[in-house]
């Protein structure tokens, strides 16, 4: 599926989950935090969308997820998608 996601814009709007993400999504500093590079671009959007509208429940991040508008959560997907995952391991 297609996505009208900027990643740039997604950086940039995505300062507030540095903390507990990292910058490229790729650190966790609690274990439960998970790692959100090289994540599948449709599923981090499944994700968040879940979280904003309640069908995934977490205290954390039911909080954050609330202000993101659809534009914001295909962006902030497009940033961490794009990054390198830990076991970014291309076979092709
Ligand atoms: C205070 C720490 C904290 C902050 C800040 C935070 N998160 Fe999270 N995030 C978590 C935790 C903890 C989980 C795991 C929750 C669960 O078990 O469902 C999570 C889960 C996620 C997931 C699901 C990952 C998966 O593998 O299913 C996504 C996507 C995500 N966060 C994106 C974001 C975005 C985007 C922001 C900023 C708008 C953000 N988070 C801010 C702690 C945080």
């Amino acid at each position: 599926m297609a996505h009208a996601g900027n990643p740039q814009r997604g950086l940039e709007i995505s300062q507030v989950c540095q903390s507990c993400h990292g910058r490229n999504g790729d650190e966790a500093l609690q274990p439960e935090y998970p790692i959100l590079a090289g994540q599948h671009e449709d599923y981090l959007v499944y994700a968040l969308q879940s979280y904003r509208d309640g069908r995934r429940q977490n205290a954390i991040m039911n909080g954050f997820a609330q202000n993101l508008s659809d534009q914001d959560i295909e962006d902030l997907a497009a940033w961490y998608s794009s990054q390198q995952g830990l076991y970014d391991l291309e076979m092709d």
